[in-house]
């Protein structure tokens, strides 16, 4: 299932604005995210947002894309089709690798992650492109 450019858009935007939200005293990093996930019944999308919250001892963290995508699960949406990430402008990082081991549960490996660059540009790539998961492969 092919995203459609303006839910791009939309996901992009929501990460970003997600990302203000975050809760990063530790780290200072604030990431936000947003799944686009389809869903058959009422052939529609529907978007969730997550960002990171950091614990004092930092195990406990739950990142951005992990939050989203549990939100999905928890609203009947299992079937994930791409994936919005947004951290520090300028900054073009994925997401890592536990968070695409959770994607991958959800989403096959050519789902496209959309990686915010600066302002409302972002950089698309596939699952299976993204650090460490092709290391396997
Ligand atoms: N972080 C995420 O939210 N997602 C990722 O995939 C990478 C890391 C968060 C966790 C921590 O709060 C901060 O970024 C620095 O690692
Ligand atoms: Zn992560």
């Amino acid at each position: 299932m092919n995203v459609p450019k303006q839910i791009v858009t939309q996901a992009v935007s929501l990460a970003r604005k997600s990302r203000d939200n975050a809760y990063a005293p530790y780290s200072e990093y604030q990431v936000g995210a947003c799944v686009v996930a389809y869903n058959p019944t009422d052939d529609d999308f529907e978007l969730y947002t997550g960002c990171n919250v950091e614990n004092g001892n930092f195990t406990n963290t739950i990142h951005a894309e992990q939050l989203a995508i549990t939100k999905a699960v928890e609203d009947g949406n299992k079937e994930l089709i791409g994936l919005a990430v947004a951290t520090a402008d300028g900054d073009d990082s994925e997401p890592c690798g536990l968070c695409q081991q959770h994607l991958i549960e959800f989403a096959p490996v050519d789902t496209p992650i959309y990686i915010q660059t600066s302002g409302e540009e972002y950089i698309e790539k596939p699952l299976s492109e993204c650090t460490p998961f092709n290391l396997n492969q």
